[in-house]
């Protein structure tokens, strides 16, 4: 089976709206060099009132488009990478079809037997989104040789923060990315390999509610539970732990050392969790990629918005080994190899 699949087209987007250190230490008990200190963040963007996740990920998916020089009517697959998504249904890329215009050409009222359909649908492997979306992505493209997909992530998490919690809220930005991938053409990089794996048993450290397990009626009021929890000290081993050695498993796959890598991009949670993962895989630290300080934690977008940057500074090129790695809620984790 053909599992080629090159990324065409990237593109990236977060809401105009910014909160500092600063902002939060007007309402809590925190501060700048505490934050900074503790996780490597100074700003984050987050949702503006009115706005919504589908705003950002139809910039991004537009930006991504016109990146990988194609029409619109050519993409055959949404996929939403999101575990703050926008309704519970329909789901976002369906949100997204309809913003884009795309379901005027594929969809009801156009049905044939000629026209091919438009598959949309969300996932949720929390930050681990993007790279387990790649991994969806090569499945289609396996399938169905001339897809093309449009595979977005887009987190709205300040819409489920409580800004009553120092321990969470100040981590937490909202962002969008967007990708065109296809097994033909010309394209920007091409996806090697991707490695992914979950422990359902460590469910109970992240958790996000707003699900059906509240039961609710018209006029309730929402307690903490509604709010992102998280056992941080737990999540910070667990993260460590699980981006070294699922980069290490997918290295040994392909026959590479760690030296053989140009470029590594992890899941922009907490400089020090970036900076002790690169200690236990000894991975030189000018070829770890940072940005978190600007965003904070974006959850499945935080590796676009990061690809994106590096390919503005020239640090993310085509042919050069990038190694990316991503932990998230569930626990799910997964690497994936580009050049
Ligand atoms: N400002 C000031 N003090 C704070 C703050 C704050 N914002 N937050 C916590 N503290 C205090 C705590 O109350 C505690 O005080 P105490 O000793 O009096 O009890 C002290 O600082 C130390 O708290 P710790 O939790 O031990 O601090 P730690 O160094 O572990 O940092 C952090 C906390 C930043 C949350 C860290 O554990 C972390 O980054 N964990 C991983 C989070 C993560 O990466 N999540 C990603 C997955 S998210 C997803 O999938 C959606």
């Amino acid at each position: 089976m053909n599992s080629t699949c090159y990324i065409a087209g990237l593109g990236t987007s977060v809401p105009e709206k910014k909160l500092s250190n600063f902002d939060f230490e007007k309402i809590m008990d925190t501060s700048n060099e505490w934050i900074v200190s503790r996780t490597g963040i100074k700003t984050r963007h987050v949702l503006a009132e009115g706005q919504n996740i589908s705003d950002i990920a139809y910039e991004a998916s537009l930006k991504a488009i016109v990146d990988a020089k194609i029409d619109k009517s050519e993409i055959t697959h949404i996929l939403v990478a999101t575990c703050s998504p926008q309704k519970l249904s329909p789901s976002l890329a369906c949100i997204l079809a309809q913003n884009l215009g795309l379901s005027s050409t594929s969809g009801l009222q156009t049905i044939s037997t000629h026209n091919p359909s438009l598959v949309c649908f969300d996932f949720n492997a929390a930050c681990s989104g993007f790279i387990y979306g790649l991994e969806i992505a090569r499945a289609f493209l396996a399938l169905h040789s001339n897809s093309t997909i449009l595979l977005v992530t887009a987190e709205g998490l300040s819409r489920r923060l409580n800004f009553q919690d120092r321990t969470t809220s100040i981590l937490f930005g909202d962002g969008a990315g967007a990708v065109i991938l296809r097994n033909h053409g010309d394209y920007l990089y091409k996806v090697h390999d991707v490695s992914l794996g979950s422990d359902g048993d460590y469910c109970d450290l992240i958790q996000i509610g707003g699900g059906t397990e509240f039961e609710a009626k018209v006029g309730d009021v929402v307690d903490e539970s509604f709010f992102l929890t998280m056992q941080g000290r737990e999540v910070f081993k667990s993260a460590v732990r699980g981006m070294a050695q699922e980069s290490l498993k997918l290295l040994e796959k392909n026959s590479l050392t760690v030296n053989d890598i140009d470029l590594f991009i992890t899941h922009q949670a907490n400089l020090r969790i970036i900076e002790a993962v690169g200690e236990r895989l000894s991975i030189s630290q000018d070829k770890v990629f940072t940005n978190l300080e600007k965003y904070g934690n974006t959850s499945a977008s935080s590796i676009l918005l990061a690809m994106e940057e590096a390919r503005e500074q020239g640090k993310l090129k085509k042919g050069a080994k990038t190694l990316l790695t991503a932990f998230g809620s569930g626990l799910t984790w997964g690497s994936a190899l580009l050049s």
